[in-house]
């Protein structure tokens, strides 16, 4: 049985489809048993649990071979992570596949608040002894969708410079995630999950605009003026911060390397821009202030 935490999320709902498919028996950790994804049948065991709560974690772990623990993107994702790996040790010492990010293992990476709970969680998994193995995404292709309505304006703006980030899709870091949790091997490996290529922000903009037949500049914001424009928009501080960090990184050239994880592991090339903007049409084309299709 393979334990998914964040099962609802961009991640980790494709990745139990994708257990689901390879006949694995998967438990899905869901905080609200009302908003199970329509396609989740008898093959997914759904449980009932909050993060925040250890109390929870114990029926959630329990008969558990393999977790794969995700963390959201909160303040309190150290803690959260910390609760499922003391779980998991008081089970019965199921391997854990940890869910971080690019830079994780690095020390020449800027460091970026998002992130810290991923270095934190690789400590503690090598204090209990436990088995592991570290997927480090790069940023995932699906962060466009929250921008569609900028970029059917025919805008990119964002405050990372000039370097190239290769960036990936998220339906391969599950399917990445899903051939290690079945697999053998990778044990104590921290394995980088990247797109085919990196491009810089200026040739993703001349991407998207020819897949939307317009054109679509791109516009590198300093940190300052990021920093304001999402504040007003009413995004807390915490997140504004992360975001100037993460944004940051990319400037510094820090999230460019091409990975061979996904094409090693899957057997098949990472899927593209182009394939996402494909599969993703219908969000890119909807009406504006209805981005989340
Ligand atoms: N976005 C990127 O570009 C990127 C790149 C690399 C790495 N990452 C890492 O990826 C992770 C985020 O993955 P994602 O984008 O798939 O997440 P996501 O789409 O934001 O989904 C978050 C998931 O966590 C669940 N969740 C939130 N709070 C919870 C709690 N207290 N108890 C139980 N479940 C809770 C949510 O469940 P509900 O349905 O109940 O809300 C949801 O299933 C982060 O660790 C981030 O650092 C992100």
């Amino acid at each position: 049985m393979i334990l998914v935490t964040g099962a609802t999320g961009t991640v980790g709902r494709p990745l139990v489809s994708a257990l689901r498919d390879r006949g694995v028996p998967v438990r899905a950790l869901v905080r609200n048993p009302r908003n199970l994804p329509a396609e989740w049948d008898a093959g997914v065991e759904p449980v009932t649990a909050d993060l925040s709560d250890p109390a929870s974690l114990a029926p959630a772990l329990a008969g558990v071979d393999a977790v794969y623990l995700l963390t959201p993107v909160h303040p309190d994702a150290e803690q959260q992570q910390r609760h499922v790996i003391d779980a998991a040790v008081q089970a019965a010492r199921p391997r854990v596949v940890l869910h971080a990010a690019v830079g994780l293992g690095r020390p020449d990476v800027t460091p970026v608040r998002f992130f810290a709970a991923h270095a934190a969680g690789l400590d503690q998994l090598n204090a209990t002894g436990l088995d592991w193995t570290a997927l480090a995404p790069n940023g995932f292709w699906q962060n466009y969708r929250g921008m569609a309505e900028s970029l059917r304006a025919g805008t990119l703006a964002l405050p990372a410079g000039d370097a190239a980030v290769s960036y990936v899709d998220a339906r391969d870091v599950a399917e990445t995630a899903a051939a290690v949790l079945t697999g053998d091997g990778n044990d104590k490996a921290v394995l980088e999950v990247t797109g085919p290529e990196a491009l810089t922000h200026d040739q993703i903009a001349a991407r998207i605009g020819a897949a939307l037949g317009h054109d679509v500049t791109y516009r590198a914001l300093t940190p300052d003026q990021a920093r304001e424009g999402m504040l007003a928009a009413g995004m807390p501080a915490w997140q504004v911060d992360g975001l100037v960090e993460l944004h940051g990184m990319y400037a510094a050239g820090e999230a460019a390397t091409v990975a061979d994880t996904v094409p090693r592991l899957l057997g098949r090339p990472a899927r593209s821009l182009e394939d996402f903007l494909r599969d993703h049409a219908a969000a890119f084309r909807a009406a504006p202030g209805d981005d989340r299709r």
